[in-house]
């Protein structure tokens, strides 16, 4: 893992802690919410959204053991100006549509974690406005991610863990600022330029799958650690030009096929081999089928444990909002 992530992961534990050593004057507890403490509340999504009176609300998590269908509307939370809301949950729901601006109002959040919650569909702009330390999906189904769902919208470290994706459309990562890392996930579909205008800080893949990977223009993004096949064709030459140019392990993306070039590592050829004819097209931005598994191996030991770390103690803390 590159020390930047630990810092980040430090830092995050830091702001964490000091957060909850900020003590809060006595609040009322409002209406359609258990508080389990001062600043700490679990509220009822029957009430969605939640109508919030002045006050220094802290930490809120929405749970209904995913009994409802439910949509997150816009605005989740209606309450005062100047919220003093740091932390958002939601858990436990079945989601139909998490709604353009669903988060209006909210510009004080750092931490944003939706977990265990079936989704069909986030909206373009869901999240805008946000700036935060760290967004997690955590063991989420979901459907669908839409084009810009995640425009105007800074996280410090975004996460998808466990979790499952169908589609992740075009411009769904519209200028995202974030560092991406996908761990014991699937995407089936991550379209063309799904990380369009990017300008991503990272993107680690552990342990994860994306089945179709659309062409991104990935010039800056490094596939760590990763092992995979693939089809070796003409296609093959946009991912061995655009995507695996710096730290990315060539020699660990292997052909499956054709039979003349079974096993043999992307490292090891050229856009002639791959292509094999005079018709070479470089302006192709194709669609590859790439089937990922993180590398194990003991110098790689270290690093996964740590990774998984920063994972467990990410969730042992927000668990511990309930
Ligand atoms: C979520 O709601 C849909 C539609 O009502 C339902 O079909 C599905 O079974 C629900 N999922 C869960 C986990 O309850
Ligand atoms: C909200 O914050 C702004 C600037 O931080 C301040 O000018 C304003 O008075 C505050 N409003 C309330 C209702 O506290
Ligand atoms: C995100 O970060 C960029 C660059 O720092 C900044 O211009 C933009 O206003 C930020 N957006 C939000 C929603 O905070
Ligand atoms: C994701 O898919 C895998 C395999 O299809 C399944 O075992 C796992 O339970 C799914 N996870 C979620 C959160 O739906
Ligand atoms: C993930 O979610 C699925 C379905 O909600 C559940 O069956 C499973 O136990 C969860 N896994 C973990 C590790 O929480
Ligand atoms: C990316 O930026 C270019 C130029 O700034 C613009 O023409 C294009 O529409 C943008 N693409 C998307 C998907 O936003
Ligand atoms: C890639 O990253 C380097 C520094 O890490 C930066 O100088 C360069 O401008 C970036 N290139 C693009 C195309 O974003
Ligand atoms: C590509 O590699 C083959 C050997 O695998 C070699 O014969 C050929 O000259 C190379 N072509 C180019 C353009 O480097
Ligand atoms: C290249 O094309 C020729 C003739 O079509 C074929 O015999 C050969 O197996 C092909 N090589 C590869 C690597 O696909
Ligand atoms: C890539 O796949 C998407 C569907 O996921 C399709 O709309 C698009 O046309 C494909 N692009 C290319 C170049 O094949
Ligand atoms: C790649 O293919 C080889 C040979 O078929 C197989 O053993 C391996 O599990 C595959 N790896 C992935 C990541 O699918």
């Amino acid at each position: 893992m590159p020390n930047s992530m630990i810092a980040v992961f430090f830092i995050f534990v830091l702001k964490t802690v000091a957060l909850a050593d900020e003590v809060d004057t006595k609040i009322p507890c409002p209406d359609f919410c258990k508080c389990k403490s001062i600043d700490k509340m679990e509220c009822s999504v029957e009430s969605l959204p939640l109508s919030l009176p002045a006050g220094k609300f802290k930490r809120i998590s929405f749970d209904n053991k995913g009994e409802t269908l439910v949509d997150i509307p816009a605005p989740v939370i209606k309450m005062q100006p100047n919220t003093s809301i740091d932390t958002l949950v939601l858990q436990y729901l079945n989601i139909s549509t998490i709604k353009t601006n669903a988060f209006e109002g909210l510009g004080n959040i750092k931490l944003l974690l939706i977990s265990h919650s079936s989704i069909k569909k986030i909206e373009p702009y869901a999240f805008r406005n946000l700036d935060i330390t760290k967004f997690m999906f955590l063991n989420d189904s979901i459907d669908t991610i839409e084009s810009f769902a995640f425009s105007e919208f800074n996280a410090s470290t975004f996460n998808i863990f466990k979790s499952n994706i169908s589609t992740i459309q075009t411009a769904t990562f519209n200028k995202i600022t974030s560092k991406l890392l996908i761990a014991l996930s699937t995407i089936e579909d991550m379209q063309a330029q799904a990380v369009s205008n990017g300008t991503l800080t990272g993107f680690i893949a552990l342990k994860s799958r994306i089945i179709q990977f659309g062409c991104n223009n990935f010039h800056n993004i490094s596939l760590v650690k990763i092992k995979a096949n693939m089809t070796c064709n003409c296609n093959s030459v946009w991912l061995m030009e655009n995507v695996l140019t710096s730290d990315a392990n060539l020699e660990n993306i292997i052909c499956l096929a054709p039979p003349s070039l079974a096993g043999i590592s992307l490292s090891q050829l050229n856009k002639t081999d791959l292509c094999n004819s005079s018709t070479i097209t470089d302006s192709v931005c194709p669609n590859i089928t790439l089937i990922m598994e993180y590398i194990k191996s003991n110098a790689n030991k270290w690093d996964a444990s740590l990774t998984m770390l920063v994972f467990i103690v990410s969730y042992i803390l927000f668990i511990s909002l309930k």
